[in-house]
């Protein structure tokens, strides 16, 4: 039934007031929103805990704005055959994870919503690959949240907290430590202010670390937390990386760490000298150092390029790394005069954070002298923004999404990019 007369106009409804509506997904978007269309054709976006599958009916309540409607699903009148029960006990209030139901179909769900992404906002990209998380991928860091009395994630779209006792999306040990880290604020052992908490592990996950707000950090010994100024250790591919608890590192430490070795080799990323920059405790330069003879890594965290430099220097690695601002560092090496950034046999890597690379900076590279361009993005939207504003001089040759986020609808977008010949 698509509620809505045709002869009833979108402005005379509240806007306030939900509007039942009942209908088929017909595929998903980005973002995990299903997408339907009311009788009178209409778009209809809609949010559901816990996945969405194209060809299910349901019935919604669906807010009208002038030229669409925005809902939340309600109730399932068809449920796809592979829609598993939730692993989780908290996964329908929890705002952590979103694809809980979705079980061994994930993966492919994910998929559908990047293929909606690369289609509208980068029409002219080549042919993209998907790397779907294996099951066991498990997160090795986790945000979460104190009030004083109750420890937990942020409920679904707000700040309320829901309590929670294990996690099945984070590391065993992690999930784990939880009861025993909640004891630990209950006894007052632990700072009691509320605050956000951030617990992470180390790879192999052997240690805990409960790190607050202010960057002090806890390790988790048999007789409970202890201050420490110990270093986290993510051991990779044999490769020892050390970094600052709570200070950034991927979620998914060894999953991340094959998805993007396999990519960028199998991409033949190879050369003279990498800049990598947004470069961290130096993951990328570690993951690719037996293809570049040299390494510019750039990073405005001072601590991480304390670890890069301890980090790097261990692989033996020809490399310079610096504290600056990306776009201020470029701006310099771009100038008249400065040493420009690099020729054809190098390459730039670019791992920004969630909001993505600057216009200027994107201006600022038309002239950089690479032969070749990786931009890599955590968030799909701002990525694409920037794969189009790195035109005319940089054309877009590869392109792929990483699920490194497993559980959720965000996906790591990877784009390598050459020069663009006559336009440059
Ligand atoms: C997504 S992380 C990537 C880190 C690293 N590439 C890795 O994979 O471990 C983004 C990094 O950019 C750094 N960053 C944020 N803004 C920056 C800026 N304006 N200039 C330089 N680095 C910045 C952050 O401190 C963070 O380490």
């Amino acid at each position: 039934m698509g509620a809505r007369g045709k002869g009833s106009p979108a402005y005379r409804t509240p806007r306030t007031a939900g509007e039942a509506w009942q209908g088929k997904i017909e595929r998903l978007s980005w973002g995990g929103l299903g997408l339907a269309h009311s009788e009178d054709g209409r778009l209809i976006l809609l949010r559901a805990p816990l996945a969405l599958f194209p060809g299910e009916e349901v019935q919604a309540e669906v807010r009208w704005k002038p030229r669409h409607g925005e809902g939340t699903v309600k109730a399932w009148v068809s449920r796809d055959p592979r829609r598993i029960p939730a692993a989780c006990p908290v996964a329908e209030r929890c705002g952590g994870c979103d694809l809980w139901e979705a079980g061994p179909a994930a993966g492919e769900l994910k998929r559908q919503m990047v293929e909606d992404l690369f289609r509208r906002a980068l029409p002219e990209a080549p042919a993209w690959s998907w790397r779907a998380a294996p099951e066991e991928a498990r997160r090795h860091r986790i945000q979460l949240h104190w009030n004083g009395r109750i420890l937990g994630f942020h409920r679904r779209g707000t700040n309320q907290i829901v309590e929670v006792s294990a996690c099945p999306a984070a590391a065993d040990a992690l999930s784990a430590a939880l009861p025993r880290f909640r004891e630990a604020l209950l006894g007052k052992l632990l700072p009691t202010r509320p605050q956000r908490w951030e617990l992470s592990a180390s790879t192999p996950a052997a240690k805990v670390f409960a790190t607050d707000e202010g960057g002090r950090t806890w390790v988790l010994e048999p007789d409970g937390f202890q201050r420490s100024d110990e270093s986290a250790e993510q051991i990779l591919d044999g490769l020892r990386l050390r970094h600052r608890p709570g200070g950034f590192f991927q979620a998914c430490p060894a999953w991340a760490w094959t998805a993007f070795k396999d990519l960028l080799t199998g991409w033949d990323l190879k050369g003279g000298t990498l800049f990598d920059l947004y470069g961290g405790v130096g993951l990328f330069s570690a993951l690719l150092k037996d293809r570049f003879t040299r390494f510019e890594l750039v990073e405005s965290d001072e601590a991480a390029v304390g670890f890069a430099r301890k980090n790097l220097s261990l692989l033996h690695l020809d490399f310079e790394a610096r504290v600056a601002d990306v776009e201020a560092w470029v701006g310099e090496r771009l100038a008249e005069g400065g040493p420009g950034l690099g020729s054809g046999g190098d390459a730039i890597l670019l791992d920004p954070p969630r909001e993505g690379l600057s216009a200027e900076l994107c201006a600022q590279l038309q002239t950089a002298g690479a032969g070749r361009l990786v931009l890599v993005g955590c968030d799909g939207a701002a990525f694409c923004r920037d794969a189009k504003r790195l035109g005319p001089a940089w054309k877009l040759t590869k392109l792929a999404a990483l699920d490194l986020f497993p559980l959720t609808h965000h996906a790591e977008c990877v784009g390598l990019f050459e020069p663009a010949g006559d336009s440059r």
